[in-house]
């Protein structure tokens, strides 16, 4: 199986920060797209890295998960006047009392997350923190707190419980440069793209409703069978099966897609991919897995790229 060449090229961050993203190995993936795309559809989207970062005439946005499509449609509304979002914002972490690393001018933050490095904003932050989650809980239609959780909760995650409350603790982190850059970069990249977003659909209902042509392409980035995310509550080996055979009728129609999945990770191994994967193109990505409870990078994780069209590495 090819090896990417590991590429050095920058790829720009999702303001979401979301779980499992393609930020870091963007510049791999998109090495091995079609160089040109009419229409792209992102069809397990999550936090859009991929999105971000692609050139085509037409991008076309679909998740399962109802809040990230409201997330995303709420910063794409936003990005006509996006300096007054990030100022809404700035007073509401000055309401909420939390920590605003970005305005450290100081630097007396930095100093104490030098000593407290681990547990610095969480125990900074906490109260404050438990304040903005019940009042985003009474009343879910301010998305302004439902992005701040994001951004303070643990790991940038999105998670509800049964009664559709948010309920993730918060986290180790703050409003730091970073965020501002990529919620400005997600602006201009909205601004200067055509770009649309479902309501939130199954993936086979997505590409049923889609009016596809050979000058389109499609990428893949579902969950993967053999890892774990709060997202893969989702998915199973059914769920694994139904999408390899939607491939597969695509392939017949003749229209391209790629695929980013795991082979085999922690001593597991997908023999589901495998046995589909070896009909097509299938590519070994050096990959950033890192699972987001153990914070380890297994070095026998093996993540490919699996095409139906051909393009020179
Ligand atoms: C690996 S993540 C995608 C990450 C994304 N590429 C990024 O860079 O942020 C997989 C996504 O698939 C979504 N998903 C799970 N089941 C789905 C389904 N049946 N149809 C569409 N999306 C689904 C999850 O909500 C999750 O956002």
């Amino acid at each position: 199986m090819p090896q990417i060449e590991t590429i050095k090229k920058k790829s720009i961050r999702s303001p979401f920060f979301y779980v499992g993203d393609k930020y870091k190995l963007m510049p791999q993936l998109k090495e091995l797209f079609p160089e040109e795309i009419n229409t792209y559809y992102d069809v397990f989207c999550g936090g859009g890295s991929a999105s971000i970062n692609i050139n085509a005439k037409k991008i076309v946005m679909n998740d399962i998960n109802k809040k990230i499509i409201q997330l995303h449609k709420h910063l794409q509304y936003a990005s006509k006047d996006i300096n007054s979002f990030i100022s809404k914002m700035y007073d509401l972490i000055k309401y909420y009392g939390l920590s605003h690393s970005e305005k450290d001018v100081n630097k007396k933050i930095e100093k104490l997350k030098k000593i407290y490095a681990k547990t610095y904003f969480s125990k900074y932050n906490k109260q404050a923190y438990l304040r903005l989650r019940d009042d985003y809980n009474q009343d879910q239609t301010n998305i302004n707190l439902l992005y701040l959780l994001l951004i303070y909760g643990f790991n940038h995650m999105i998670r509800f419980n049964r009664q559709e409350k948010f309920n993730l603790p918060v986290g180790n982190v703050d409003w730091n440069k970073n965020v501002t850059n990529a919620i400005k970069n997600y602006s201009s990249w909205y601004n200067n793209n055509e770009i649309t977003i479902t309501n939130g659909m199954d993936f086979e209902n997505f590409i049923k409703s889609a009016n596809l042509n050979c000058r389109d392409f499609l990428y893949f980035d579902p969950p993967y069978l053999i890892t774990y995310s709060d997202y893969n509550k989702l998915w199973n080996e059914e769920e694994e099966k139904r999408l390899y055979s939607l491939l597969t009728q695509l392939d017949k129609k003749g229209i391209k897609w790629g695929l980013s999945n795991m082979l085999s990770h922690k001593g597991k191994y997908n023999n589901i991919l495998f046995e589909w994967s070896r009909n097509y193109n299938e590519y070994k990505v050096e990959s950033n897995y890192i699972s987001r409870f153990d914070n380890s990078i297994k070095s026998n994780s093996i993540e490919i790229y699996v095409t139906n069209y051909n393009n020179q590495v």
